[in-house]
C-alpha cells in the first residue's frame, strides 16, 4: 500500500519503490516531517526521531498542553505558517481583516483515496488508472481565524514520484488575504548537503551548478513573469559526496510556468529546511469568505543511486505523467525550421526550394518561422496583426502550405500569440489590452509589449484568432513563442486591491488559452518555446509534448545546454537541430556529423537553408534522417545515464538503454582535441554483465562486463570530434 496511517503512532506512510516519506501528527495538534528516504516498512514512533523539542531563544508553543514543552522553531514542520513560535522561513502568510497577519494551523482530519484530482485551472501531473497512484489529503486548520490549508499528496509508487499541493480555504465571513501560500515544505534532518540547480541566460540555459548549503538561506527564483532562463523551477539536494551512480539525492520540480521560488535554509540545529511554491514577490490573493486558493503543484523524487537515478525517476515521471495527447508515446516528424534559414528575409519561392530539398533528404515536416504576418520584416511591428503578409506569401498560408503538402511533407506555423508591438493594428485598436500600470510609461523588449491574459477578453481574442488560423489551413504543427520577460506588470481591468493578483492570474489565462488550443486540435503538434527555454518547465509541459531548448544551436554549447536538461528533463521534450557553420550564435565551425550527432540528444531537425547544402551534406543529412527514424524513440524512450560531463572534463558522454535492454545507444565527443592525447575512457552503464553486445558499425562484439568495467577508449586528437555508437545485445 502506498499510503498507511498508524492511528496509533500517528504516523502517515507513504512509500514508492525505493523511497519512504514520514509524516506525523506530533502531541495529536501539529503536523511534523519525519523522514524522507530510502524504504522503511518498520513502525516509527515520533518521539524516537523528534527527541529533541525545545532551545534557548525559541518560544514554547501556545499549541502545548499541561506537561509539555515544544517549540515550533525547533521541531521539523511539514507546512510551516508565520506567526508561531517558528520563526524559520514560512510557507504560508495572510493578512486578515484585524491586520493580524498570525495564522496556527493544527491537524483537524485526513482522507486517503484512489487516483489523483486536477487542480483547478492549473496545469498538473495526471496518473492512468493502471498507474494505481493513491492521494492522501490532510487538512490543517486555525481554529481562531476559520482558515485552513488542504495538503495533498499523490503517491506514483512505480515511478518514485510524490507530487505534492496545497488548497487554501477561508470558511470565515472575513476576506483574507494570502501573502505567500508555497506548494511544500520539508524540514530535512542534516546539514552536509550540496544544492544543485540549473541556472543560465538567452542562449545558454541549464547549466549545472553545486555548492554547499549554508546556515541562512540558499535559493533560486524568478520574478520575471515566466520560469525564465535565469533559473529553472527545479533544484536538487545532495548529500556530499552523491555523484552520477553512488548517493542520496532528493529532486524538487514545480509544475508552474510564473514567477517562482524554492531554496533552503539550514538552522542552528542541523535541520534543512526545503520549501517550493509561487514566489512571494508582488503576490497578493484576496480570499472572499467560502473562497479556495488553489497553489500549484510539487513534484519530488528520492534516489540513493546518485543523480543519475534522479533523473531517470523525473524522466519516466514527465515522459507518462506530466506529457500527454496524441504524440505523448509516437514518433514525432523529422523537421525543418527556416528561421536560420532565413530569418525574415524569405518568400514563397525561397521557402519552396527548401522543402524540395528537405523532401530529398527524408524530412517529414516544413515549419514557416517568424516573418509570415503583417507587415513583419523585422522584429519592430506586427506582432498581433496575424493576417499574411500577401508580398512574401502571394498564395497565403493555405497555398504555400498545400503546395509543401503536395510535396509530401507536413506543415507547420510559428505564432507569438500571447505578445502585441506598438507598431501594430492590433495595439492602434486595443492599447489597454497591453500588460501595464495606469499612467507608467511601459517599456519594451525586443521591441513588443505582453497581451494582459489576466483579462477575459484578451484570452478569448487569442483562442479565436488561432482557432480561425489552425481551423482554415492544413497546419499540422504549431511553434508557440513568447520573447520577453515581464516589467510594469499589472492590469487595466484588476481593481486596485488585485493588482498584484496579476502574475499568477496572467499564468491561469495562459493554461487556459493554452489548453483550450490543444484541446481543440488534438492532431496538431504543439512545440513550446520562449527564446529558446525560457518558460522550459513542467507547466508547460502539460500542454506542449516538446520545447525548444535554446536559441543556442552550436553543437558544443549544445553539450551543456542538453546534458544541464537532462537532469531533469527526458530528451523526448528537447527540440534540437542542425543548422549552419560558422554558428549563428557563437561562430563556431564544427562538422556535419557532430552537429548531428548531438541534435540526435533530442527532437530532431534541421535549421539551415538546405538548398545549400554540398552533395557530400546532403547524403550525410539523408543518412542522419535515416539513423534517426531507426533509432530515434530508442534515445527518447530508454533509460539515459550521463557518464561524461562537460562541466566537469574536456568530454560529452551519455547513454541510452532501450526498454527492453537489446539496443544501447553511446554519444560521445570531445570538445577541445589533444595533440598525442592521454587515454580517455567511456565505462557503459545499464548494461547485463553476463550477455554480449555487437558494436553496429564495426560488428566488434563485446561483453558487457568489459564494457561497463574495462570500458571503452575513446580518440580525442580532434576538436569537436564525436561519434554515435549503437551496440546490439546478442
Ligand atoms: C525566438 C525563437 O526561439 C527562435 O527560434 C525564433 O522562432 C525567433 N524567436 C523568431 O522571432
Amino acid at each position: 500500500m502506498p499510503i498507511l496511517f498508524n492511528e496509533k503512532s500517528g504516523v502517515f506512510n507513504l512509500s514508492t519503490e525505493n523511497s519512504t516519506y514520514l509524516m506525523g501528527i506530533y502531541k495529536r495538534k501539529l503536523l511534523v516531517h519525519l523522514y524522507y528516504g530510502k524504504p522503511i516498512k518498520s513502525d516509527v514512533d515520533i518521539d524516537h526521531i523528534i527527541s529533541r523539542t525545545t532551545g534557548s531563544f525559541s518560544g514554547i508553543s501556545t499549541l502545548c498542553e499541561e506537561g509539555e514543552r515544544y517549540s515550533e522553531d525547533i521541531i521539523p514542520l511539514e507546512y510551516p505558517t508565520y506567526g508561531s513560535t517558528d520563526v524559520r522561513t514560512p510557507a504560508f502568510k495572510v493578512e486578515y481583516e484585524d491586520g493580524s497577519t498570525i495564522t496556527k494551523l493544527v491537524y483537524k482530519a485526513h482522507r486517503i483515496y484512489d487516483g489523483k484530482p486536477e487542480l483547478e485551472g492549473l496545469a498538473s501531473s495526471y496518473a492512468d488508472s493502471k498507474d494505481g497512484v493513491k492521494t492522501l489529503e490532510i487538512k490543517l486548520y486555525d481554529d481562531l481565524k476559520k482558515t485552513g490549508v488542504l495538503l495533498s499528496y499523490t503517491v506514483f509508487e512505480k515511478r518514485n514520484i510524490i507530487a505534492r499541493s496545497v488548497k487554501v480555504i477561508n470558511e470565515s465571513d472575513e476576506k483574507i488575504v494570502l501573502t505567500k501560500v508555497l506548494s511544500m515544505n520539508m524540514d530535512i534532518k542534516g546539514e552536509k548537503f550540496d544544492f544543485i540547480h540549473l541556472h543560465g541566460a538567452w542562449a545558454r540555459e541549464r547549466h549545472i551548478e553545486r555548492r554547499p548549503i549554508i546556515h541562512g538561506g540558499v535559493y533560486i527564483d524568478s520574478k520575471r513573469g515566466s520560469s525564465s532562463h535565469h533559473h529553472n523551477p527545479f533544484f536538487a539536494l545532495a548529500s556530499e559526496n552523491t555523484d552520477e551512480s553512488h548517493g542520496n539525492v532528493y529532486g524538487f520540480a514545480f509544475v508552474y510556468s510564473g514567477n517562482f521560488v524554492g531554496g533552503t535554509e539550514l538552522n542552528s540545529y542541523g535541520t534543512t529546511r526545503t520549501y517550493m511554491g509561487i514566489n512571494d514577490i508582488n503576490f497578493r490573493w484576496n480570499l472572499g469568505p467560502d473562497e479556495a486558493f488553489q497553489a500549484p503543484e510539487v513534484v519530488m523524487t528520492f534516489s540513493a543511486d546518485g543523480f543519475n537515478g534522479m533523473s531517470q525517476n523525473f524522466h519516466e515521471f514527465i515522459r507518462k505523467n506530466i506529457c500527454r495527447g496524441k504524440y505523448r508515446d509516437i514518433e514525432r516528424p523529422i523537421l525543418i525550421n527556416n528561421w536560420e534559414a532565413t530569418y525574415f528575409n524569405f518568400d514563397e519561392d525561397k521557402i519552396m526550394k527548401i522543402a524540395k530539398t528537405a523532401k530529398e533528404l527524408g524530412i517529414e515536416l516544413l515549419v514557416l518561422d517568424d516573418g509570415w504576418f503583417g507587415e513583419r520584416n523585422d522584429d519592430k511591428s506586427s506582432l498581433g496583426d496575424w493576417f499574411v503578409n500577401k508580398k512574401k506569401l502571394p498564395n497565403g498560408i493555405d497555398g504555400l502550405a498545400k503546395k509543401v503538402n503536395e510535396l509530401g511533407l507536413k506543415f507547420g506555423l510559428w505564432f507569438e500569440p500571447e505578445m502585441v508591438s506598438p507598431i501594430s493594428e492590433l495595439y492602434k485598436k486595443h492599447p489597454e489590452w497591453a500588460v501595464q500600470v495606469k499612467g507608467r510609461a511601459l517599456s519594451q523588449e525586443r521591441n513588443q509589449y505582453i497581451l494582459d491574459l489576466s483579462r477575459d477578453d484578451v484570452c478569448e481574442y487569442i483562442i479565436g484568432f488561432l482557432s480561425d488560423i489552425l481551423s482554415n489551413n492544413p497546419i499540422s504543427y504549431v511553434k508557440w513563442d513568447m520573447n520577453r520577460n515581464f516589467s510594469e506588470a499589472g492590469s487595466l481591468l484588476l481593481p486596485p486591491e488585485r493588482q498584484q493578483e496579476f502574475f499568477h492570474r496572467y499564468i491561469l489565462g495562459f493554461y487556459h488559452v493554452l489548453g483550450t488550443i490543444t484541446k481543440k486540435f488534438p492532431d496538431i503538434l504543439f512545440e513550446g518555446c520562449s527564446g529558446g527555454g525560457a518558460r522550459f518547465d513542467l507547466g508547460a509541459l502539460c500542454y506542449y509534448p516538446q520545447i525548444w531548448l535554446s536559441d543556442d544551436t552550436d553543437a558544443v554549447e549544445r553539450m551543456f545546454i542538453q546534458y544541464g536538461s537532462s537532469m531533469i528533463f527526458p530528451t523526448s521534450v528537447m527540440g534540437a537541430h542542425v543548422s549552419g557553420v560558422p554558428n549563428h550564435q557563437v561562430g563556431r565551425y564544427t562538422s556535419f556529423e557532430t552537429r548531428g550527432n548531438i541534435a540526435f540528444m533530442g527532437r530532431f531537425g534541421y535549421e539551415l537553408d538546405l538548398s545549400k547544402l554540398t552533395d557530400e551534406e546532403k547524403d550525410i543529412a539523408k543518412k542522419q534522417v535515416k539513423d534517426y527514424k531507426k533509432i530515434g524513440q530508442i534515445i527518447h524512450e530508454g533509460k539515459m545515464y550521463r557518464l561524461l560531463s562537460p562541466f566537469d572534463t574536456n568530454y560529452f558522454a551519455v547513454e541510452f538503454v532501450s526498454e527492453d535492454e537489446k539496443t544501447v545507444i553511446l554519444i560521445y565527443s570531445n570538445i577541445l582535441g589533444q595533440p598525442n592525447p592521454t587515454d580517455n575512457t567511456v565505462y557503459l552503464r545499464g548494461l547485463d554483465s553476463d550477455a554480449l553486445y555487437k558494436n553496429v558499425q564495426t560488428g566488434e562484439i563485446c561483453g558487457g562486463d568489459v564494457l561497463s568495467n574495462i570500458g571503452m577508449n575513446m580518440k580525442n586528437d580532434r576538436d569537436f570530434k564525436s561519434s554515435l555508437i549503437v551496440f546490439e545485445r546478442i
